[in-house]
């Protein structure tokens, strides 16, 4: 059996559904399909807290935008993408309050409430107060689904692409993506989607982390996918780590938003001092990296599990209505934080690295496109400023659905396509062994290939990543297709591609800390992404 859609978006965060939004806004005749591997309201999407970044505000410029990007991005950030991004800010913004979303507002101006995050030199994040991501989520969904052209696949995990070579061996030319090979998780049957646009907005990575504010689902599927069909990922050594993950041993992926740093909170350790001055002028609202770095300093040198944040000076009741899902998730563990400091942590958070596309989502492969976490389109480089990613979604999203309502080649409809590849099914019944290799990979990411690196580190983690992934390997061709085993086998290549990444770039840059290479270098000269191809992978 087979399934066809005009437009196949693999993704119901942010980046798929602004996407399907708008080509269904302008084809009302295009079927688009959206999957989603759990229900459509898990991602990283849905956790989002700070808000989005746009220049609103007239005491704010998109040259300072552009410079706050480009500082972050610590020299990789292609300057010409990063232009784009920013100068479409108030468009998209203006897209999220067609779609619904209300951003917070100034009672008596009644003009967007903007909030500061790190690294930015003007309030310029726009928020519904510390739940941005679940509003806006909730916003596009309540809209796409008032499109009668728009079909969800809840539950569909996909595991493939497909593509012209592998569907017919002999044909000559460019291999053209053609669909995805996908497992209906509630049937367990496996069908492949045709499509005429193969869209990836498959979301982020932290999982192969084992600490992280992520999602559980974020395994970076969508890059293991399109790396396994041949196109060139980059740039994965920059994982970047959020300073301020709550320490609770009930709750360990739970985020602290650094809006409250915005709104002044300030980094104490174990003694109740305030500790970032020193390692930067910015004190706690220092660019992030350099924050998770301190932390981490800090934390080795006193012996003490965490450091805490400190919002006591704001009163309760402003608390509980500017931050109101935190204030009351802390509650709930038995820390009210008007009263007292709040436990934090590093965490991974954000993959700056990804899928090599352009601004339009445009990869190696013909009709495969990539939105949103999953992409490595040059906007974040060598680190993310705060709240560009949302924008982010919305900028890639916008830009390939224009360029996708253009083409309207619909011959891959009346293709036929081979069954997906059947397995040997030995093994079914011991997936606490994959539960095992989890755990290992995620632990080994986090112990090698953390917050500090080196070289000596980076190889442990090159060796042990290679065993355990001949072990994926071999264990996967033997046993019957299962969803844990799909994430197993992805985050184990996405760490690995990591590990490859970081091996590449003999040099120190922005998240990328390598204690053996502890300067950038200068100038940066050619070839300044690490990018990784399935060619020289494989003949490793
Ligand atoms: P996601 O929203 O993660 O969606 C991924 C989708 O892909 C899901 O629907 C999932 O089911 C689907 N999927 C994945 N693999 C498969 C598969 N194999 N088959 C089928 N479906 C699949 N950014 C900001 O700009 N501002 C913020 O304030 C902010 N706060 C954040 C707070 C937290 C705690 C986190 C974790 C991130 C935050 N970010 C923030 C980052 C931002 O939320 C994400 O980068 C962004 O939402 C990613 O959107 P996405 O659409 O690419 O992916
Ligand atoms: C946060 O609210 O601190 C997260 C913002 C981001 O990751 O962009």
């Amino acid at each position: 059996m087979s399934h066809y859609f005009d437009h196949l978006i693999i993704g119901s965060g942010l980046a798929g559904l602004a996407y399907a939004l708008k080509i269904a806004e302008k084809n009302s005749g295009a079927r688009i399909g959206i999957l989603a591997k759990r229900n459509l309201n898990t991602g990283n999407t849905e956790l989002a807290q700070g808000g989005i970044a746009a220049v609103i505000s007239e005491s704010d410029s998109l040259q300072q935008h552009t410079l706050d990007t480009l500082t972050a991005g610590a020299g990789l950030c292609r300057a010409d993408v990063v232009e784009e991004m920013v100068c479409q800010g108030a468009e998209r913004i203006q897209d999220l309050v067609n779609w619904g979303v209300k951003f917070d507002t100034n009672s008596e101006s009644h003009s967007f409430s903007l909030t500061r995050e790190g690294g930015h030199s003007a309030r310029r994040i726009l928020h519904v107060e510390d739940h941005t991501g679940a509003d806006i989520h909730s916003h596009l969904l309540q809209k796409a689904r008032t499109f009668k052209n728009i079909y969800f696949l809840e539950e569909h995990f996909a595991i493939d692409l497909i593509l012209t070579q592998d569907a017919f061996p002999y044909t000559l030319g460019k291999n053209v993506c053609i669909g995805a090979y996908v497992l209906n998780k509630v049937t367990q049957e496996i069908f492949a989607i045709k499509a005429q646009k193969v869209v990836l907005a498959t979301g982020g990575a932290g999982k192969i982390y084992q600490y992280t504010s992520n999602w559980s689902g974020a395994t970076g599927d969508g890059i293991a996918m399109a790396f396994r069909a041949g196109a060139r990922v980059a740039n994965m050594e920059f994982m970047q780590f959020h300073p301020t993950c709550l320490y609770h041993p009930q709750s360990r992926n739970f985020l602290i938003s650094e809006a409250l740093r915005g709104e002044g909170a300030e980094l104490i350790n174990s003694k109740g001092e305030a500790f970032m001055k020193p390692y930067h002028p910015l004190g706690s609202l220092a660019p992030r990296d350099i924050v998770a770095r301190s932390i981490d300093a800090e934390i080795k040198k006193s012996g003490a599990d965490c450091v805490f944040l400190d919002i006591t000076h704001k009163s309760e009741t402003f608390l509980k209505s500017r931050f109101p899902a935190i204030y009351n998730r802390c509650l709930s563990l038995g820390i009210n934080i008007s009263e007292s400091p709040i436990p934090v942590v590093p965490a991974a958070h954000y993959l700056c690295g990804g899928i090599l596309c352009d601004s339009a989502g445009v990869t190696d492969i013909p009709n495969l496109l990539v939105l949103g976490e999953s992409a490595c389109t040059g906007l974040h480089g060598a680190n993310r400023l705060a709240s560009n990613s949302l924008l982010e979604c919305l900028v890639l999203a916008h830009n390939a659905a224009n360029s996708a309502l253009i083409e309207t080649d619909t011959s891959i409809r009346a293709l036929e396509i081979s069954p997906f590849p059947s397995q040997e099914h030995q093994i079914s019944d011991e997936l606490i062994v994959v539960s095992h290799m989890w755990e290992e990979v995620r632990r080994l990411m986090w112990n090698y290939m953390g917050i500090v690196r080196s070289n000596r580190r980076l190889e442990r983690a090159k060796t042990r990543l290679k065993y355990i992934e001949q072990e994926i390997q071999e264990y996967y061709s033997k046993s019957q297709i299962h969803s844990d085993i799909l994430e197993l086998r992805n985050i184990a290549l996405v760490a690995m591609l990591s590990v490859r990444c970081a091996q590449m770039r003999k040099e120190s840059r922005g998240i990328h800390y390598n204690i053996d290479f502890p300067l950038s270098k200068s100038p940066l000269g050619p070839g300044v992404d690490s990018i990784v191809s399935s060619t020289s992978y494989y003949k490793r």
